[in-house]
């Protein structure tokens, strides 16, 4: 089985790529299965919904060629591992554009002509790893990972069909870094066990 982590932080060294790289050594651990990390800061993903992307969208020109590429590694993975910061309680904006460009209606959902909405990527767990800077107490207060969950595990993957298999919050106040570090190289020596 292989997994596609994506990671989305501009600072090579910086704990997120810690953690994709700890979830990336786990895997290779299990000995069975493969990885790519796919950075997209240091690939220079544009995240930006271009007017191609809109036209591709109202069924009026075509997929862009990056796009195409980026949905090609996903039909090559049996499961996706997102590892990014948590930047104003969501995704950083380079991750949720390239949710917003790759996410195609047709290839990740298909909107029907009577509004139906057929989910087509069951066959693609998702394992969710957000990297806080604020403590629990903060998020437990506003309530901030649940809408996180709303919006991300349910308003995104959810619609599309495809299973969250995970959705973990690495708060600092709760566990060092290294204890971070450690779980998440367990997460990705069990990515496909079950
Ligand atoms: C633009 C920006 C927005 C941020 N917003 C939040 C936030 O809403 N909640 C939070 O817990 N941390 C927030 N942070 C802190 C980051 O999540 C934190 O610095 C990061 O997870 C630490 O990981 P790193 O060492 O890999 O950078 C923000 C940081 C930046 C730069």
């Amino acid at each position: 089985m292989h997994a596609l982590i994506v990671v989305s932080h501009p600072k090579p060294g910086s704990f997120t790529h810690s953690i994709a790289n700890q979830v990336a050594e786990g895997i290779a651990a299990s000995g069975a299965h493969s990885f790519e990390i796919a950075d997209l800061a240091a690939e220079g993903f544009d995240p930006r919904f271009s007017a191609q992307d809109h036209a591709f969208f109202v069924g009026e020109g075509k997929l862009p060629a990056d796009v195409a590429a980026e949905q090609a590694r996903l039909d090559r993975s049996d499961a996706l591992v997102l590892v990014y910061p948590v930047f104003w309680w969501s995704f950083p904006g380079l991750l949720k554009g390239w949710i917003d460009r790759v996410f195609t209606n047709g290839w990740a959902y298909v909107e029907e002509p009577d509004g139906r909405i057929v989910r087509k990527l069951g066959r693609l767990p998702v394992h969710l790893i957000a990297v806080a800077g604020a403590n629990m107490r903060t998020y437990a207060r506003h309530g901030y990972f649940g809408a996180m969950k709303t919006q991300i595990d349910h308003g995104i993957f959810d619609y599309c069909g495809a299973p969250v298999a995970r959705s973990e919050l690495l708060v600092p106040d709760e566990r060092s870094h290294e204890a971070h570090l450690d779980t998440v190289r367990t997460i990705g020596r069990s990515l496909f066990a079950g």
